[in-house]
């Protein structure tokens, strides 16, 4: 009989510490509130296990170095470059991409701000640049451009859409100051949002003036 350790391409050793590869391993990810398989080495990043292995091609490969901010979700909340990320890491995390972002009826406010204000030319960057904007907008880092420009310097956009990208942001910020959200019980909306501060999505040069 084949145990799961066996299954999941776990190798037990002397100390009975387990090991899982370097062949292709059962990897379970919880991905925008639904619980997914794949079986890649541990080697696979989380960016080539979404688009690959489960086909949410929404978060895009631009640099696949760190670079570039294009891969940005959110693990558990907080914005990481899914390039940068093992796939296998985010076992017993909650994983959300841009696939998740909307409550599968409406737009999330962020991506219609990004089609109010033209915020995209050729769209490559746009999902990164939309999971980073709702993130660090709950870390409350968006006083004026400033710190826009700092908190979203990880994230570049090839197109130069900057100012538009800032308009977008600065439509949803200041929705958010002049209408505190409802609560659930009050009919508010269930839209996932971050809820506290989370690193930068990545160390990039202040690319957005
Ligand atoms: S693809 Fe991940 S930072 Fe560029
Ligand atoms: S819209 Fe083209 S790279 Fe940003």
């Amino acid at each position: 009989m084949t145990s799961y350790a066996e299954t999941a391409g776990a190798v037990q050793t002397a100390d009975t510490a387990v090991v899982r590869g370097p062949h292709a391993v059962v990897v379970r990810l919880h991905v925008n509130g639904t619980p997914r398989t794949v079986l890649v080495e541990p080697r696979v990043s989380l960016l080539d296990a979404l688009r690959d292995r489960l086909g949410l091609t929404g978060t895009k490969k631009g640099c696949d170095q760190g670079a570039c901010g294009a891969c940005t979700v959110w693990v558990d909340r907080r914005r990481v470059l899914a390039c940068l990320t093992l796939a296998i890491a985010c076992e017993t995390h909650e994983i959300t991409t841009i696939e998740g972002l909307s409550d599968g009826v409406d737009l999330h406010p962020m991506q219609q701000a990004f089609l109010d204000h033209d915020a995209f030319q050729c769209g490559y960057c746009t999902p990164g640049q939309i999971m980073s904007a709702v993130a660090f907008l709950a870390e409350g880092h968006a006083a004026d451009d400033d710190q826009i420009r700092e908190w979203m310097s990880g994230n570049l956009c090839r197109c130069a859409a900057y100012p538009n990208i800032r308009a977008a942001i600065r439509q949803v910020r200041d929705a958010a100051t002049n209408h505190l959200p409802a609560t659930a019980a009050e009919g508010g909306s269930a839209r996932p949002g971050p809820a506290g501060a989370g690193p930068a999505s990545g160390g990039g040069p202040d690319a957005t003036a």
